[in-house]
């Protein structure tokens, strides 16, 4: 049927048109991202974390730093474990608070690395996304 054609057609593009990253080949992907600011649906639960936590007030609006360093550049440098033992316990004599008691925090800590993995990448081009239709 044409109609079909036309389905596999669009959704063939789209996979052209995003990127998926995974951290090695047998995994999920970490993050899909399409046109550089729609993401998959637990990306966009990591981006929903990052505005409810407030991290903005000290790594700023599109994560390249204020107070606290970018983390543009710090994902490039630390590891996922590194990553979430400072936003658990945070640094609390260097001004980077804990969220270690933060549930919404915690259950999200995986999203919430894959969508400033994104950001660090350079695959997910803008702060704001929204989700992949
Ligand atoms: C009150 C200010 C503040 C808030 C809010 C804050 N941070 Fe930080 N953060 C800092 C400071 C300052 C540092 C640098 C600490 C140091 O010098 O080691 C830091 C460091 C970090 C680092 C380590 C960077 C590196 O290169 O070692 C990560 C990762 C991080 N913050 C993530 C987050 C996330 C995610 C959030 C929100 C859930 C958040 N921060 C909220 C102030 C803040």
């Amino acid at each position: 049927m044409q109609h079909r054609v036309l389905l596999s057609l669009i959704a063939a593009a789209a996979l052209a048109a995003g990127v998926s990253v995974t951290a090695s080949a047998a995994d999920a992907p970490l993050y899909t991202v399409v046109d550089g600011t729609k993401v998959d649906a637990e990306t966009l639960k990591g981006f929903k974390t990052w505005r409810a936590a407030a991290c903005d007030r000290c790594h700023g609006a599109n994560q390249e730093g204020l107070v606290g360093p970018s983390l543009v550049e710090s994902l490039k440098v630390l590891t996922k474990e590194e990553f979430i033992v400072t936003v658990r316990d945070g640094r609390l004599a260097k001004g980077m608070q804990s969220f270690g008691n933060s549930p919404k925090v915690m259950e999200n800590i995986n999203q919430l690395y894959a969508y400033l993995k994104g950001r660090s990448d350079g695959k997910i081009t803008q702060a704001k996304v929204s989700g992949i239709e």
